[in-house]
C-alpha cells in the first residue's frame, strides 16, 4: 500500500500537469488563406499578459509598408513581446493586430507566416546540410537559388572553405560554425523566403567588429524594399528610421523621428546621450 500510494501520488501529479496542458486554450488555427493587398501593420489598443502580469498595456501603432520602424527601450519593457504579437506567436488579450487591414486571426498559419521573417541574435540550425538549412521551408529550391542567397548573406566564402561545401552537415558530429556564421545562414534563409516584413530582434547586439561589417551587408541585402521592424540599441542603426518607438513598461512612451525625440525631455535623449545608461539597456 505504501508503495502504491507514492505511485498514485506521482500519477496524480502527472494527470494534473496533463490537464493543465489541455486547459491551455488552443489557438484557433482555422483561418483563411489570405494574400493581403498591402503589408501595413496596425496595432489597435492591444494588451497582453503572461498569466496575470500585464506586459503590453494599451499600445496603438501604425507601421506602413516599406518603412523602417526602430523599437528601443529598457530591457524587459516588452519590445520582443510586441513583435511576437504582430506575427501572432501569442494572441492579444484585447485590441486588434491587423496586417494589410485584416485581423491576424483571420489568416491561417501558413498564409500569416509567409509575411514575416525573423532575425535573432542567437540562431539554432538543424543537424542537416548547409544547403538544406538555407532552403528550409522550400525543400525543392534549386542549388543556384541557395547559392545566390548565400552570396547575398555573405556566407558563400566560408561555406566554400568547409570540407564538403554546401553539403557539409552542421551540428553535432558535423562542422561547427561561429555565432556570426550561423546568423548569416539564418539571413540567407530569410533572403530565400523573401517575405515582405522583416523583424530584427537585437540582431546586431554583441557582434564582434570582425563580423559586424559582414552582418551589416547581409542585413542590407535582406531588407531592401521591405518593411523593417528592428529592435535595436545602437544609435547608428536607429537614427535613420522612419519612426522610432520607445517602449517602457509595456507602453509607448515616445514616438517619432530621431530629431524630434532629441528635442523632447524623455528617455530617448537619455538613451542617446547617457552612454552609461545606454550600455545597460540590454538589447
Ligand atoms: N514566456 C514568458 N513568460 C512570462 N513572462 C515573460 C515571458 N517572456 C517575457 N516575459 C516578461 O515580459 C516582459 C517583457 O519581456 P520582453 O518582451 O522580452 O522585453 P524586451 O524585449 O523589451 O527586453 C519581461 O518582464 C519578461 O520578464
Ligand atoms: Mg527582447
Amino acid at each position: 500500500m505504501a508503495g502504491f500510494s507514492a505511485l498514485i501520488r506521482s500519477v496524480s501529479i502527472c494527470v494534473d500537469q496533463a490537464n493543465e496542458i489541455f486547459s491551455i486554450p488552443e489557438m484557433d488555427i482555422e483561418g483563411a488563406d489570405i494574400t493581403p493587398a498591402s503589408h501595413d501593420i496596425e496595432l489597435k489598443n492591444i494588451t497582453f499578459a503572461y498569466e496575470n502580469r500585464t506586459i503590453i498595456d494599451g499600445v496603438d501603432l501604425r507601421i506602413p509598408e516599406h518603412t523602417t520602424t526602430a523599437i528601443v527601450g529598457p530591457s524587459g519593457g516588452g519590445k520582443t513581446t510586441l513583435t511576437n504579437l504582430m506575427a501572432r506567436f501569442w494572441d492579444v488579450k484585447s485590441g486588434e493586430v491587423l496586417l494589410g487591414g485584416r485581423n491576424v486571426k483571420d489568416y491561417n498559419f501558413d498564409s500569416l507566416m509567409r509575411n514575416f521573417s525573423f532575425v535573432f541574435q542567437r540562431v539554432y540550425l538543424f543537424e542537416d546540410t548547409i544547403a538544406n538549412n538555407i532552403r528550409f521551408g522550400e525543400p525543392d529550391a534549386p542549388m543556384e537559388k541557395v547559392i545566390e542567397a548565400a552570396k547575398k548573406a555573405r556566407c558563400h566564402d566560408f561555406i566554400m572553405n568547409l570540407p564538403d561545401g554546401y553539403d557539409t552537415v552542421i551540428g553535432e558530429g558535423g562542422a561547427s560554425l561561429s555565432g556570426g556564421e550561423k546568423q548569416r545562414i539564418s539571413i540567407a534563409r530569410a533572403i530565400m523566403k523573401d517575405s515582405p516584413v522583416i523583424i530584427l530582434d537585437e540582431a546586431t547586439a554583441n557582434v564582434d567588429p570582425e563580423n559586424e561589417a559582414e552582418l551589416t551587408k547581409a542585413i542590407e541585402e535582406l531588407t531592401k524594399e521591405k518593411t523593417i521592424i528592428m529592435i535595436a540599441h545602437r544609435l547608428k542603426t536607429v537614427e535613420h528610421a522612419d519612426n522610432i518607438v520607445v517602449i517602457d513598461g509595456g507602453k509607448i512612451v515616445q514616438q517619432g523621428k530621431h530629431n524630434e525625440l532629441m528635442q523632447q525631455d524623455g528617455i530617448y535623449r537619455i538613451f542617446v546621450t547617457d552612454r552609461q545608461k545606454a550600455a545597460s539597456w540590454k538589447l
